[in-house]
Parts: C-alpha cells; sequence; structure tokens
C-alpha cells in the first residue's frame, strides 16, 4: 500500500503476539461474539471464529474473505455501519486506525462525531480518528461486555483521550490502561499502548494503569497497576502521562505546584507562535538580495526562522551582525499598511517570485497580500521542539518570529532575565516533560498552551534530595519518550 493511501486509512497492522493476547483478554467463552470495528486484514478474526469485522479499504476486506472465512465482514465506513446495526457485542478487540484530524474529515468525520455525542462522548474537531472509534465500538457491547485495543500512546495526553476515558469510567465497571515502553509497532514513530475495560453498562472511578517495559503474550490483562482516581487523573489535567512518574517525584511536583514559590509561565508571559508570512522565501531576504534589490534597511527586520537560530541565551545586535555578515536569509522584509512603498519595493513585489508569493493561500487571503500580520517584537523565544530541554532565548535585538518558535512577551512586570534564571532549575525541566508531549523520535514538543502550564520555580533553592527526585522523574519521563 503507498505511503499516503496508508496514512489516510490509518493502516498499520498489529503484531501476532498482541493480536492473540488482545482477542484472549476480551473473549469469555467460545460462544462470544466478537466485533473488530477496523479489521484490515482480520487477524484479529482469524483467532475467534464467531466474531464480526468492519473495514473500509476493499482491497483488505478482500484478503478477509479468504482469512477468516468464518467471519462476517461488513466493507465501508465502521461509523456509518454503527449508527445503522441494531447487533451488540459479548466483546471488541482490534487496532482502531489513527488518522489525524486534517485527514479524518468529511461525513466519515461527522458521522462519528455525531455517533459518540449521542453517547455522551463530545469530541472537537481536532480529534484523531482512534478516539471516537473506541467509544463507537464500546458503544456495540452487550451489558457486561469487554474490549481490548491497541492505542496510541497519546491516550495518556492528548486532549481527546479524555472524552473516551472519561467515556470509559462512566460505562464499564474496569478501565485499564497498559503503557508499554518498548514499541509494539517498531516501524512507526508513535508509541502504542493498550486499553482493556470490562463490564459494559457498569462505571468506575479509576483507572487501573499498568507499566511494561516491553509487552509479551499473555492470556489476561496484567493485574497490576496503579489505581489512578478520577480526581487524581483530573487533577493532572486528564493526562495519564505524570502517572509513569514515581509517586515520589509526582508528590514534589504537586507540592511544589501548590508552594508561592512556585509560579506558571502563563501567570508571568503570554507564550504565542511567531507570524505566519505564507511565502517565507520571498519575504525573507539575504542581505546581498535586499542590496540588489536597494531595498531600504528600515523595512529589513531580523528574524528568527526556526529553532536552530536558538542557541545562544541572548540575541544581540552582535549576533544579528554576525547574520547580516553571513549573508544569511533572515531579514524580514517588514511592510505596513497604508504606507505608500519605496518604488524599489514595489518592483520586488511584482517580480515572479512575489506574483507565486501572492498565490500562496496565506497571502490570498489578505488584504494587502503583502502585509504580514501579528509581527511582534517579543521578550524572548522558545524552542518548541527540543530533544532535551526547550530553549529560552532572550530578545536583545529587536527581532521578530517566523511560527517556527514560540513567542514569549513577559507580562506582571516580570522580567525575560528572571524568567531565563528560572528556566534552567530542574523543577522547570520537569514540568516541560510533564506538560509537553513526546514527538516520536525522542522530540518533546511544547505547544503554547503546555508552555503557558510550565512551573517555574522562583527561588531555586531545593535540597539535595529534592534535587535528586526531580533528576529522577526527569530520567524517567526521557526514557518513556525514548531520548537516548
Ligand atoms: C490500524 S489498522 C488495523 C487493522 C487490523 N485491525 C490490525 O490491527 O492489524 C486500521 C484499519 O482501519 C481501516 N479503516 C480506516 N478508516 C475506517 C473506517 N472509517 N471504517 C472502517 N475501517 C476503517 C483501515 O483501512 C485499516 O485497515
Amino acid at each position: 500500500m503507498d505511503i499516503e493511501r496508508r496514512k489516510s486509512l490509518g493502516s498499520y497492522y498489529t503484531p501476532d503476539h498482541v493480536v492473540q493476547s488482545l482477542v484472549r483478554w476480551a473473549v469469555g467463552s467460545p460462544k462470544d461474539r466478537l466485533l473488530d470495528p477496523s479489521c484490515g486484514d482480520g487477524r484479529f478474526l482469524m483467532v475467534h471464529s464467531n466474531s464480526v469485522g468492519v473495514e473500509h479499504d476493499h482491497r483488505a476486506a478482500a484478503v478477509v474473505h479468504q482469512r477468516a472465512p468464518g467471519s462476517l465482514i461488513h466493507e465501508g465506513d465502521f461509523f456509518s455501519w454503527a449508527a445503522r446495526t441494531v447487533e451488540r457485542f459479548e466483546c471488541a478487540a482490534g487496532n482502531p486506525p489513527f488518522i489525524r484530524y486534517q485527514r479524518f474529515m468529511g461525513s466519515t468525520r461527522r458521522a462519528a462525531l455525531e455517533l459518540c455525542a449521542r453517547h455522551g462522548a463530545h469530541f472537537s474537531a481536532l480529534t484523531s480518528s482512534w478516539a471516537p472509534f473506541l467509544v463507537a465500538a464500546a458503544s456495540l457491547l452487550k451489558p457486561g461486555g469487554r474490549m481490548a485495543f491497541v492505542a496510541p500512546a497519546e491516550i495518556g495526553h492528548a486532549p481527546y483521550a479524555a472524552p473516551l476515558l472519561q467515556y470509559c469510567l462512566d460505562h464499564f465497571s474496569l478501565v485499564q490502561v497498559v503503557a508499554v515502553a518498548k514499541k509494539l509497532f517498531p516501524d512507526l514513530s508513535e508509541d502504542c499502548w493498550l486499553l482493556y475495560c470490562e463490564g459494559y453498562g457498569g462505571r468506575t472511578t479509576s483507572i487501573l494503569f499498568t507499566q511494561m517495559d516491553t509487552f509479551s503474550s499473555c492470556d489476561r490483562p496484567p493485574q497490576s497497576g496503579e489505581r489512578v482516581s478520577t480526581k487524581a487523573w483530573l487533577s493532572w489535567n486528564s493526562h495519564l502521562r505524570p502517572f509513569l512518574l514515581p509517586r515520589q517525584v509526582r508528590s514534589l511536583y504537586e507540592q511544589s505546584a501548590a508552594s508561592s514559590g512556585t509560579v506558571r509561565l502563563g501567570e508571568i508571559a503570554r507564550v504565542g507562535i511567531g507570524y505566519v508570512s505564507g511565502a517565507n522565501d520571498f519575504f525573507h531576504l539575504r542581505p546581498s538580495v535586499a542590496s540588489m534589490l536597494r531595498i531600504p534597511r528600515s523595512y529589513l527586520v531580523p528574524a528568527i526562522r526556526n529553532g536552530r537560530s536558538l542557541i545562544e541565551q541572548t540575541i544581540t545586535s552582535e549576533t544579528v551582525a554576525r547574520w547580516w555578515k553571513r549573508d544569511e536569509p533572515c531579514f524580514l522584509l517588514r511592510l505596513r499598511p497604508k504606507k505608500e512603498l519605496p518604488q524599489s519595493i514595489l518592483d520586488y513585489l511584482d517580480t515572479p517570485a512575489g506574483c507565486e508569493a501572492r498565490r500562496t493561500f496565506k497571502c490570498r487571503n489578505r488584504d494587502p497580500w503583502y502585509v504580514i500580520p501579528s509581527v511582534h517584537v517579543p521578550d524572548a523565544f522558545l524552542s518548541y521542539m527540543s530533544g532535551e530541554v526547550p530553549s529560552l532565548v532572550l530578545n536583545a535585538a529587536n527581532c521578530v518570529a517566523t511560527n517556527s518558535v514560540h513567542v514569549v512577551r513577559m507580562s506582571n512586570g516580570f522580567r525575560a532575565q528572571d524568567l531565563q534564571r528560572m528556566w534552567s532549575d530542574p523543577l522547570t525541566t520537569l514540568s516541560c516533560e510533564i506538560e509537553g508531549h513526546p514527538l516520536g523520535g525522542g522530540m518533546l514538543k511544547l505547544e503554547p498552551g503546555e508552555a503557558s502550564r510550565v512551573l517555574l520555580s522562583r527561588t531555586a533553592t531545593q535540597s539535595k534530595s529534592d534535587r535528586d527526585v526531580l533528576l529522577d522523574g526527569i530520567s524517567v519521563m526521557r526514557r518513556w519518550r525514548h531520548y537516548a
């Protein structure tokens, strides 16, 4: 299957030992009828003859007819089928497609979100497909039913994991999430965890959270784990990922968050994304090109175009002078509305490159097309993808930044220098790990909302033992996101 088609269908087939185990977890007796809502080539159905599969991809569905001849296959969209069918199942198992919101759209998404809303699970339009799949599959169970599914590890932090887990808490007597450190799918950058629920029609006030280093076949879901109460889960922003941390680390973090010696970044600064030019290569000039085009220097503003520029503690006028000397294409042609432009700039706007730039989506949708909105000079820049710690770099040279880094504007009388001092504290590093999320490939991502929740210590005077606890927490989180 070509990669585009694979991505649009979320087709990643589950390794055999995981399939065998999940079917055994879900099936209570040979007579049980099993549902796989996205059965792919039928590998879950093959394990249990009394089974029903749904599959959107007709090529995969054709394979299922051969591999699992005893199973009933419905070809088409699961959500439309789920809305119509009157059949109910003792159990469900499988691996739902992981299609991000940009591709999970149109009538399928509409049917999915409507169906889930009817069952009380409200997902936003930014939801990936897997979470509504699991709610819709659960809603087809008979009282007492069980389900066992692969789920992306973002079940531990994605905003749309919250309505799914809340639905499970409200509809099952047992909800278990199994976090697996070693990749279940070695070829995928995303990690996968497992979700097991039993006792459909019941309810519970806790999630059994189990951590495993390596998944090995088992007939029953692991019995050990930590019972995370709904209250505790909610208090960690409906994220399960912080529960990967040892209790001692979590307690210290909670105490720190409650103490008057800490603040959240959002209380002392506003974190946002940089500007979106729509045509970065056109709007960012090299000094040599600007000079050839006779563009006055006053129209050029030094700009951060990617996180790799955030290597020093502070961007100074010397830094910018170096960029200029190295002829770097990082000088933004900043044009303001209702201002007469010099002829040299008008000529540049009418070059073939300008004609191409004005056709881009962003430029087409603003008036005039060459005035980039939201170009502000922030107090500092923050990298939002990092291997280790996100870099916080002060802006002493009136630079601006594209949306490839975050911009930080201080508020409530706080100074960027104070923020930078606090940034190097291990509490902040741990907080970035907790509030941010893994991106695959060992990277940590920090969205503006996540950055605003990062905890900062005003005093930074931990005892040696507290410091060791924080450092332990940092290394645990880095291990889980595969940062070597
Ligand atoms: C992650 S694969 C899992 C396949 C199989 N269950 C396994 O684990 O090996 C997801 C499957 O969902 C199918 N799929 C995607 N969207 C679907 C939809 N709306 N309805 C039914 N199946 C869908 C894909 O074609 C793909 O085969």
